[in-house]
């Protein structure tokens, strides 16, 4: 309202918030957030570059949530890494709001691009899109997903430094903090020590960085959507190690 709705062309959102610290929803967000776009007119672009293509357990993270977006963009799990492919969707009427002509069989949007019509990355995104599909991996990433969370809850009760566990599917986080009660940020250089003693353990985790200024203090998993319940294991005994070494 402050900046006036029929100045807002669009809003970009992700369905889980991936830089600011893997930020899951609050229940009524998204239904919110639909409501105040159809009220003003103001289209929907999802951006499920990190969420999209099997992370949350469902093909699109917007899809836990019941959204109906307008746009959607999507580039990591496309190919899950294994290709450089990214993506655009769009409903026809958006489709049909860049043709001014709809008579001219030319007059729809095109962009070019200098890979444009390289087949490598589709041929990838489509091997991989079966691999998920014939390999049930969506049902892997909700279960080993919900054995995660259920993993770091229990460290959370051994370390009084993890703040808040949070996770959707094989997304997951935990909030480092100095005080439980104040949610007052881990020093952002114990949680790097932590990810650097998890890599030389031969296990790679990351961690908000430079997204927010004081606040990059959570822990991020993304585990292949193939993990088993060993490798999940073998994360969170990591973390667990990590943490007793840099906070005691
Ligand atoms: C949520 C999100 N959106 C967009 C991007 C940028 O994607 P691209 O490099 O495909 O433009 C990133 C990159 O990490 C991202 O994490």
């Amino acid at each position: 309202m402050a900046e006036g709705p029929e100045t807002v062309g669009a809003l970009c959102l992700e369905p889980v918030t991936a830089g600011g610290g893997v930020i899951t929803p609050p229940p009524g967000y998204w239904e919110r957030v639909q409501e105040i776009c159809t009220k003003y007119d103001i289209l929907l672009h999802i951006d499920e570059v990190v969420c999209g293509v099997g992370r949350t357990g469902t093909w699109f993270g917007y899809q836990n949530y019941g959204v109906k977006p307008d746009m959607v963009t999507m580039a990591k799990g496309v190919a899950s890494g294994y290709a450089a492919i990214a993506c655009l969707v769009t409903t026809e009427e958006v489709f049909d709001m860049f043709k001014d002509n709809s008579d001219d069989p030319m007059n729809y949007f095109r962009d070019i691009s200098t890979f444009g019509g390289c087949t490598a990355g589709p041929a990838a995104a489509i091997e991989n899109m079966r691999i998920i599909e014939d390999e049930n991996l969506l049902e892997n990433t909700i279960a080993m997903g919900d054995h995660m969370v259920s993993n770091l809850n229990a460290l959370a009760e051994k370390h009084a430094v993890i703040g808040q566990v949070r996770g959707k599917g094989l997304f997951c986080g935990a909030e480092l903090v100095a005080d439980r009660a104040t949610k007052e940020p881990a020093n952002e250089k114990m949680v790097q020590a932590v990810v650097a003693d998890c890599m030389a353990q031969g296990v790679v985790i990351g961690a908000t960085n430079r997204s927010l200024p004081g606040f990059n203090n959570t822990l991020c998993f993304s585990p292949a959507l193939i993990a088993t319940k060993d490798d999940i294991d073998q994360i969170t005994d990591a973390v667990d190690g990590a943490l007793s070494r840099v906070f005691g």
